[in-house]
C-alpha cells in the first residue's frame, strides 16, 4: 500500500473519531465510541494499524510516525469529551438544583393605580346591578352637548373649555358636516348616557368609565386628561333618595367602614334637574367628587323616551380624586409622572 493511501485512512479515522466523541449524548455513548475507535482488540484504530504491514518498507518510519500522532489525537479528543461531560455533571451537583422546591417570585409589573381603581369601581357597581357600557373618546356635538341639553350659546361649548379637532382636512370636515358639528375629545362621560339611551329601551342601569379631556391647567386636583365614572339609572318612579342611597353604598364599599358620608350641594348641570354637587367625607375632610341629579326631561325626550313614563338619575365622578382620597395622595399629577418609585406602592 502506498504511504499516501495509509495516511488518508488515518486522517479519515481521526476526523470521524473526533465527530463521534463530540456528538456522544451521554457517558454510555461516549464509552461506546471509545471502544469503537480505541478498543484494544477490535477497535478501528487497531484495524487501520494492521494496514502498516502492507506499507512499503522505505515508508514505514513515516507511516509509524503518523500512526502515533493519530493515536494521540484520538485519545486527546476522547479525553476532552470526557472532561466536558464531567464538568456539566459537576455544575449540576454543585447548584443543588431541586425542581420540587417552590420557585422565587418573579419581579413582574402591575396595573396602574387608576386602572386598579377602575376595576374596583366596576366591581362595586356590578354588585349593585350596574353593567358597564363604553363610548368613543372622539365625540360629536350631538352626544357631547346638544342631546345633553347644552344649547349652542352655552359657555360649556367654548373652544377654550374643550379640545376641538381641527377640521382643516377634507375628511374631518366631511365627518363634521355629516355628524352635525365639529368633533372634539369628549369633555365628560355623560356622552355615554345618550349613546346608551338611544340604543336601549328603558329600564337602564349602567356605568361607564373612561378618559375625558379638558384644557384645564394641571394642579393638585386637575389634569388635562382624567377619568370619570358615569352612572345612569332609568326606570319608573326613580327619586333623589335612590341616587343618594346608591352613592352612599358606593362610597361605603370603596372607602370601607362606616366613617364615610355623602353630602349633596345644590348645583346646576343642563342635563339634570335638580342638580347637585356630590361631596364625600372619609375622616375629617369633605371632598368634591362629582356632579349628579335627576335626568332632565329634555334629555329623555332627545333620546326618544317619554318623560311622563320614566325618570332617572345620573352621576359623574372623578376617578383620580376618588383614588387619591383613598390612598392619601395629595396631588393627582403623581399618577401621571410615571415614577416607578411612586407607582410601585399600589
Ligand atoms: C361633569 O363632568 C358632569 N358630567 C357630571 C354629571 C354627570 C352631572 C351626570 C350630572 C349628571 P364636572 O365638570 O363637575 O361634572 O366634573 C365631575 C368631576 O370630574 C369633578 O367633580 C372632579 O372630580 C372631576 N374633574 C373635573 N375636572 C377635572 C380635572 N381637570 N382633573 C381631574 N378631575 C377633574
Amino acid at each position: 500500500m502506498a504511504l499516501s493511501e495509509f495516511v488518508a485512512q488515518l486522517d479519515e479515522l481521526v476526523a470521524s473519531a473526533q465527530d463521534a466523541f463530540a456528538g456522544a449524548a451521554d457517558d454510555d455513548a461516549l464509552e461506546a465510541a471509545r471502544v469503537e475507535y480505541l478498543g484494544a482488540k477490535s477497535g478501528r484504530l487497531k484495524a487501520v494499524q494492521k494496514g502498516m504491514g502492507g506499507v512499503d518498507k522505505a515508508d514505514k518510519p513515516a507511516a509509524g510516525k503518523r500512526l502515533n500522532e493519530v493515536k494521540s489525537e484520538i485519545e486527546a479528543a476522547f479525553q476532552s469529551a470526557k472532561d466536558r461531560a464531567s464538568s456539566i455533571t459537576d455544575t449540576d451537583a454543585s447548584t443543588d438544583f431541586d425542581p420540587t422546591l417552590p420557585g422565587l417570585q418573579p419581579r413582574l409589573g402591575h396595573l396602574h393605580p387608576i386602572t386598579q381603581t377602575i376595576e374596583e369601581l366596576k366591581d362595586i357597581m356590578g354588585r349593585l346591578g350596574f353593567s358597564v357600557s363604553e363610548g368613543p373618546e372622539i365625540e360629536d356635538d350631538w352626544h357631547n352637548f346638544e342631546a345633553l341639553n347644552i344649547p349652542a350659546s352655552h359657555p360649556a361649548r367654548d373652544p377654550l373649555e374643550n379640545f376641538y379637532l381641527a377640521t382643516a382636512d377634507k375628511t374631518a370636515e366631511k365627518t363634521a358636516k355629516s355628524t352635525g358639528g365639529p368633533l372634539l375629545l369628549r369633555s365628560q362621560t355623560s356622552t355615554v348616557q345618550i349613546r346608551v339611551m338611544e340604543n336601549t329601551p328603558p329600564p337602564v342601569r349602567i356605568i361607564s368609565l373612561g378618559r375625558v379631556y379638558r384644557p384645564d391647567t394641571a394642579d393638585a386636583t386637575h389634569y388635562p386628561m382624567f377619568h370619570q365614572i358615569e352612572g345612569l339609572l332609568i326606570d319608573r318612579d326613580v327619586t333623589m333618595a335612590d341616587l343618594k342611597s346608591v352613592l352612599r353604598l358606593f362610597a361605603g364599599s370603596y372607602f370601607g367602614g362606616s366613617d364615610v358620608h355623602i353630602r349633596f350641594r345644590p348645583s346646576f348641570f343642563p342635563f339634570t334637574e335638580p342638580s347637585v354637587e356630590v361631596d364625600m367625607s372619609w375622616g375629617d375632610k369633605w371632598i368634591e367628587m362629582g356632579g349628579a341629579g335627576m335626568v332632565d326631561p329634555n334629555v329623555l325626550s332627545a333620546v326618544g323616551y317619554d318623560p311622563d313614563e320614566v325618570s332617572g338619575f345620573a352621576f359623574g365622578l372623578g376617578v383620580e380624586r376618588i383614588c387619591a382620597r383613598r390612598h392619601n395622595v395629595v396631588d393627582i399629577r403623581e399618577f401621571y409622572k410615571n415614577d416607578v418609585r411612586f407607582l410601585k406602592q399600589f
